[in-house]
This record gives C-alpha cells, structure tokens and sequence, in this order.
C-alpha cells in the first residue's frame, strides 16, 4: 500500500517541490490549503488533479486534527510558514502565531490523532541570526534577529521536545536560503532576477536595493527537499543543518544575475551613495535605497552540512551558477509571455 504523506505550505515554494518528490516516489500526497476568496494552488497547479487538498490553518488545531484524520497521514512535512522576514515586524503577532504556536499546533493534531506519525519541521538558519560561528553547525548557538527568527526557534524547540517527551519521531532541518524560479518575488533573489530580466527587455529602468553587504549561503530548493525526505526515513529521528557551505554577498548575486544576460556592473560610491552602472553604456542600474534595509540584519550567514552529508548521504547538486541562470532565463520568459 502507498504511504501517505501530509505537506502544510503545499502551495509554496518548498511545498511544492515536497509534493513532486513524494508524488514520484509514490506516496499519496495530502496538502493543506488555506480558505481564499479567489480560489488558486499556487505552486501546485501544474500537478492540482494529483493531490487530495485538505482545507486547514495553521492557527486552528481543529482543523489540523481535521487534516490528520481526512489524510491518515504516515509522514507529515510541516513546511507552512509566514516565510519573509521583513514583514514579522510589520506582523510580529500572526507570525509568531502561525511559526510558533503554530507548530504546536501541528504536534498535538499528530500526537492526538497518531503519535506513531513521522514530523519534519521547517527550521531556519534565521534562528542563527548574529552567528555565533563563523561557520554554522547543528552545536553553534542560536541567535535569533528578528520576530520571525524568534518564532521559529520556538518551532525548532517545540519539536525537540516532542520527541524527547513523548518518545515521537520529530525531526527539524535548519535549512540555509534556498531559491527557484518559484521563489516569491519579495525575496532578494527573485526581486534580482525579475527586475534584471525587466531591465534587459526595457521594461525597468534601475533595481532599488536594501544592504548589498549582507551574506547568504544560498542554494536550490530542489536539493534541499530531498534532504527533508532523507530526514524522514532514518532510524532515529534527528535535526540537520542543510547548505552549501559558500556565501555570497547580495552585490555578488546581483553581478551574476547581470552577466547571464551579458551586462557587466561596475559599483561606485558607499553605502546609500552606492550604484552599481553598466560597464557598456555607464547607465545606472542599481540604486541603494533605505526602504529595504533590515531594523535588525543578519549580516552572514555559512552553513556547514557535514552531517547531513555523512549520516543521510545528501549533497548539494546544483550549483550557485546554476541556481542564477536558472532564475534569470525563467524570468525573461514569464516576462516575454505577460
Ligand atoms: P513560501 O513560498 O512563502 O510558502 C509558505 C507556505 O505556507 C504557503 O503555502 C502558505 O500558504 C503557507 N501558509 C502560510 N501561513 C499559513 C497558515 N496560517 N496556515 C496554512 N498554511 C499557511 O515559503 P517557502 O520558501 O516555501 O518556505 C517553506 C518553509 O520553510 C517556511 O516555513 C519557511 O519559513 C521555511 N524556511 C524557508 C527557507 C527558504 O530559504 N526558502 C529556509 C529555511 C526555512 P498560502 O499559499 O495560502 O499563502
Ligand atoms: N528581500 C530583500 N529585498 N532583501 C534585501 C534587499 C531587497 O531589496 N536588499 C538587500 N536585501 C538583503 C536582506 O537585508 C537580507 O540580508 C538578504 O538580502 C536576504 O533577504 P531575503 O531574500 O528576504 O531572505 P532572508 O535571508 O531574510 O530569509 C530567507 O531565508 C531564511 C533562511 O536563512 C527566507 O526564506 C526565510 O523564510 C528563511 O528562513
């Protein structure tokens, strides 16, 4: 018989890469899917006739009780989030509700309706924020930066306890930033590859950017899913940092980004003085603006993945290069299409 698996955030970016792994592999795949005015799938629409979608929120147990009972669910992938840092401290209060008591919530729908169900929890790098280590390992200190960081750590936390209390299979990936052409476009990835297909094809003409400075160890989605399965079949249940272990300044993404559609940046002045113009022409490209800065930035962040690559055999298979041109060449063509 097929296992069945239950995937919170299914309409999202790691949601649906989620659901197209279980789906080959031959799971029977649930999806929590939020009440909208407007129906929409979001991410999964290409494979909608494929997944048994449960309607259910994050803040309300009753209907993540629903969702356990509806999906008998042997695996749950509680990947929903309120995933962009910046607004948790616009809505400090519903994201700690849906990242932290959410969590929570999640948990006891599992042990109330099956304990012996397996839980993954989407933690975060965030909760390393002012890093402690150079180089961040399951051991280094948390240091959380931001309302969503905080959250987060509860979830992680939360999830540790679970399995320490109640003997359940509960297991957190601290997963470093990763990207697709899925990503949404408020994120600096996304926002870079969009706005510089836009500038290629004349329809922008300068990219307004936050803190250039800021570092991230950025990797594809597509990878990190398959380390979320590899977490779930294990022995014992365990927590595992996931990433590339290279970082990258956001200026550095914005070059690459740049030069897959061959234009050369060239940076001049500091800080909100900052531009970065075309070698070519000398026209400017990119502006720095104060809007998009942080109240409180998580300078770097450098993952280091040894153990996820000794103990469940995962490695990083797409390259940083990749991950760019990938992004950029599915922007130019949603935008060729619009
Ligand atoms: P995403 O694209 O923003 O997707 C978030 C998903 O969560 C969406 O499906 C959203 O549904 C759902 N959701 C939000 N609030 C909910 C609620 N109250 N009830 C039910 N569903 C809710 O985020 P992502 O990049 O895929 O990230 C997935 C998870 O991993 C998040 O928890 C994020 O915090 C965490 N994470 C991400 C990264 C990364 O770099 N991508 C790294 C570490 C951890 P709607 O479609 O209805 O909005
Ligand atoms: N969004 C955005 N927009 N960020 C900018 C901009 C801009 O215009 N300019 C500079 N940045 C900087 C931010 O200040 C931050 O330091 C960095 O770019 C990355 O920002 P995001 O792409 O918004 O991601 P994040 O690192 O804050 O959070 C992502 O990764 C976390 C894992 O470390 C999200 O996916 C989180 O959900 C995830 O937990």
């Amino acid at each position: 018989m097929s296992k069945k698996a239950l995937i919170t955030g299914i309409t999202g970016q790691d949601g649906s890469f989620m659901a197209e792994l279980l789906l080959d592999k031959g799971y029977d795949v649930y999806g929590v899917v939020r009440r909208k005015a407007v129906l929409n799938y979001g991410n999964v629409e290409h494979i909608k006739d494929s997944i048994n979608f449960v309607n259910a929120d994050m803040t309300d147990i009753v209907s993540l009780i629903g969702a356990m009972k509806t999906s008998k669910a042997d695996e749950v992938y509680n990947i929903a989030g309120q995933s962009f840092v910046a607004t948790s401290w616009e809505q400090p209060i519903v994201t700690t509700e849906i990242n932290a008591v959410g969590v929570l919530n999640m948990l006891e729908a599992v042990r109330k309706v099956n304990p012996a169900t397996r839980f993954y929890q989407a933690s975060t790098s965030e909760m390393f924020g002012h890093a402690q280590e150079a180089k961040q390992s399951e051991t280094t200190p948390f240091y959380p930066r931001s309302p969503y960081g905080v959250a987060k750590l509860y979830g992680h936390w939360i999830t540790k306890n679970y399995r320490e209390s109640y003997n359940m299979y509960t297991c957190s990936g601290i997963l470093f930033n990763h990207e697709s052409e899925r990503r949404g476009k408020e994120f600096v990835t996304r926002k870079i590859t969009d706005g510089v297909a836009r500038i290629k094809l004349g329809l922008l003409d300068c990219l307004e950017m936050g803190n250039l400075d800021a570092k991230r160890d950025w990797g594809h989605a597509k990878d990190y899913v398959k380390a979320m399965w590899l977490m779930m079949q294990q022995d014992e249940a365990d927590d595992y940092v996931i990433a590339t272990g290279e970082t990258r300044t956001v200026r550095e993404f914005v070059e690459k980004a740049f030069e897959c559609v061959d234009i050369i940046i060239k940076w001049q002045g500091k800080g909100l003085e900052e531009i970065g113009v075309c070698k070519t022409t000398g026209k400017t490209l990119v502006r720095v603006v104060p809007q998009y800065f942080r109240l409180a930035e998580v300078d770097i962040l450098l993952g280091n993945p040894k153990k996820a690559e000794e103990k469940l055999g995962w490695k990083r298979e797409i390259s940083f290069d990749d991950l760019v041109r990938c992004m950029v060449e599915n922007d130019l063509k949603l935008i060729e299409k619009e």
